[in-house]
């Protein structure tokens, strides 16, 4: 279990320098503060900074197993929940499963998609499944419809008794409707810690079942993310790499730049800017303030939104997430009469050009006047993701702090619902 995270942020220069994130050491000193002395905004909602220590080894087997055994029963998991209690083991999922085990995992109740619902339930019908349905407040109407629908089918399929070996609830420890179910039905169930907000959850058992269900070694996860807590704690505040990356994106804001791109440039990574997405976006995106976050996968999106990223409105700065030893052989052949003029590239893996792409790109969107930075991680690799999730949450609560902001609220999350729950007669709406 090893591999290095790195943050690289030379392709600031000329926006934001060395000197400008010294001189904002007394607000990250503060942000720091708010974390270690755990007296700032939202202090009730730190436990994500004991996760690595809290799950020890008896813990994580415990879980490991049941997922195990569960998976083990069927052909497909159904994993069911919304923002915070989906996106971390989903991009995990993605990054780190084998191809196998992705294909016997599928998500549901993040949309209100009917047509999705009904194809889901169709294919459920031709398939042994089982369940995981994660929510901590164990009410959020999305979530909550899935399951009534794939729960009806469960209990169809194989009864009660079945059912009851093959639905795993994730959810508040005693509260919501949810819990109720699970205590009622006599569920196997595991708790969302109170001290944890959906989208910091990721390393409790709202990420870690889904994700060992997949057949993710959710021990060198946890390694990882303990190896970088345990790094950065070891660092000065103007050298703790999150706390630099916080810094920047404040100073960055405060020249107008208020779009953020976080790009990959492997599509396996795609879900891991979604999770960055909801992370950033709802921690910091209040009071009238914030950075809006939106992911690129590229190349993909070199050829929709790259025009714009270049040349548009100089708004923007980008954030690129890349993997340093990918293993794919993938090359390409050598052709004799070389009709597509490739042949300058015959025997180079596909791997070793799209890091040529990503150099390319950093370079161009700079000299167009796109600050740039990057994330380094050794690997795509269960321990890697556990560096890469404890160092991007270190940041978002760090960033949100100095933008003045409680990171771990989301009010703003309620009207819709509100709006909603009127419009379809919600008895007390
Ligand atoms: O970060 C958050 O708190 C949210 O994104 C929640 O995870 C999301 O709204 C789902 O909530 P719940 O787990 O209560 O169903």
């Amino acid at each position: 279990m090893s591999g290095k995270l790195s943050y690289d942020s030379s392709n600031l220069s000329g926006f934001v320098g060395p000197a400008e994130i010294r001189a904002m050491e007394s607000e990250i000193r503060k942000a720091h503060d708010f974390l270690e002395k755990r007296n700032g905004p939202g202090k009730d909602f730190l436990g994500w900074m004991d996760l690595p220590e809290r799950y020890d080894e008896s813990s994580l087997l415990e879980i490991q197993k049941t997922a195990t055994n569960l998976a083990e029963k069927s052909d497909l998991t159904v994993i069911i929940g919304i923002g915070g209690s989906y996106l971390g083991s989903r991009a995990l999922i993605e990054a780190v499963s084998s191809p196998e085990m992705k294909g016997r995992t599928v998500f549901s109740g993040y949309n209100l998609s009917g047509a999705e619902l009904e194809s889901l339930l169709s294919e459920l019908k031709r398939k042994d499944f089982s369940v995981n349905v994660i929510s901590k407040s164990g009410t959020t109407t999305e979530p909550a419809i899935a399951f009534r629908l794939i729960e009806n089918m469960v209990v169809e399929k194989y009864g009660l008794k079945g059912a009851s070996e093959r639905i795993v609830c994730t959810t508040d420890r005693d509260n919501g409707a949810l819990r109720e179910i699970a205590r009622e039905k006599g569920y196997k169930s595991f708790d969302v810690p109170r001290d944890v907000g959906g989208r910091f959850s990721v390393l409790s058992a709202v990420g870690l079942f889904p994700a060992a269900a997949a057949g993710v070694d959710i021990l060198s996860l946890m390694k990882g993310a303990r190896d970088q807590k345990l790094e950065m704690s070891a660092m000065g505040v103007t050298e703790n790499p999150a706390y630099i990356y916080a810094a920047s994106r404040n100073a960055l804001y405060r020249k107008g730049k208020a779009i953020e791109l976080f790009s990959v440039f492997e599509s396996l990574l795609s879900h891991t800017a979604e999770w960055w997405k909801q992370l950033f976006g709802e921690s910091e995106g209040k009071s009238g303030r914030g950075i809006f976050p939106s992911e690129c996968n590229f190349s993909k999106d070199l050829h929709a939104v790259g025009q714009l990223i270049q040349d548009g409105e100089r708004n923007i700065f980008e954030t690129f997430l890349i993997v340093e030893k990918e293993v794919s052989g993938c090359a390409v052949p050598f052709l004799k009469d070389d009709s597509d003029g490739l042949n300058y590239l015959a025997g180079k893996k596909v791997d070793e050009i799209n890091r040529k792409a990503y150099e390319a790109t950093a370079r161009a969107h700079y000299a167009g006047g796109v600050p740039n930075s990057t994330i380094f991680i050794d690997e795509r690799s269960a321990y890697c993701m556990g560096k890469l999730f404890y160092f991007l949450e270190t940041a978002a609560a760090v960033s949100a702090y100095i933008s003045g902001v409680n990171p771990f609220d989301q009010p703003g999350v309620e009207a819709y619902k509100k709006e909603m729950f009127r419009l379809l007669g919600k008895p007390g709406a």
